[in-house]
């Protein structure tokens, strides 16, 4: 039996739920081992990507997990990845919901650009009318 918290799959349908992955994005984050620096960045991007789900997308679902990848130097280096998916409308035009000070809805604008500088990896996937995955990876150091 191992104490290492689960990760999995986490409905995104009130700001109960975006408080939930926070949580989940924390302890997965602590239980590999980064620090806590690293663990607020991503806990701090995973807040405004499930805000933007619940908000923009309509709501959907966060999969949060543990990754691994091999490191020839010092083993398998452990890191963490949140996906975020929803089947709301869409984002039309990528470099602008991704340009600073962008909004549609009355916000600031720095979910996107902030969410993608304060992890390693950042994947946008939408289509209008079809839905957004936003996927991000941050690797212990
Ligand atoms: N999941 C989504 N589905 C549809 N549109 C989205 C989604 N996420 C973001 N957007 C669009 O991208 C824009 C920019 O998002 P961003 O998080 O950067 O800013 P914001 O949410 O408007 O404001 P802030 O996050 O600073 O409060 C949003 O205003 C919205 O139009
Ligand atoms: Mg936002």
């Amino acid at each position: 039996m191992s104490r290492e918290p689960a990760g999995g799959e986490l409905p995104i349908a009130s700001h109960d739920d975006v408080v939930r992955v926070r949580q989940l994005a924390r302890s997965l984050a602590a239980a590999a081992g980064m620090s806590l620096v690293d663990q607020t960045k991503i806990v701090t991007a995973a807040s405004e990507l499930a805000r933007n789900t619940l908000v923009y997308g309509g709501g959907g679902t966060a999969r949060v997990e543990r990754v691994e990848r091999p490191s020839p130097r010092a083993g398998a280096r452990a890191g963490v990845r949140i996906v975020f998916s929803d089947d709301g409308p869409g984002i039309p035009d990528v470099d602008q919901a991704l340009a600073e000070g962008w909004t549609s809805g009355g916000g600031l604008g720095l979910g996107l650009p902030g969410a993608r500088r304060l992890v390693d990896e950042f994947d946008l996937d939408t289509e209008p009318g079809r839905g957004t995955t936003v996927t991000v990876t941050k690797w212990c150091r």
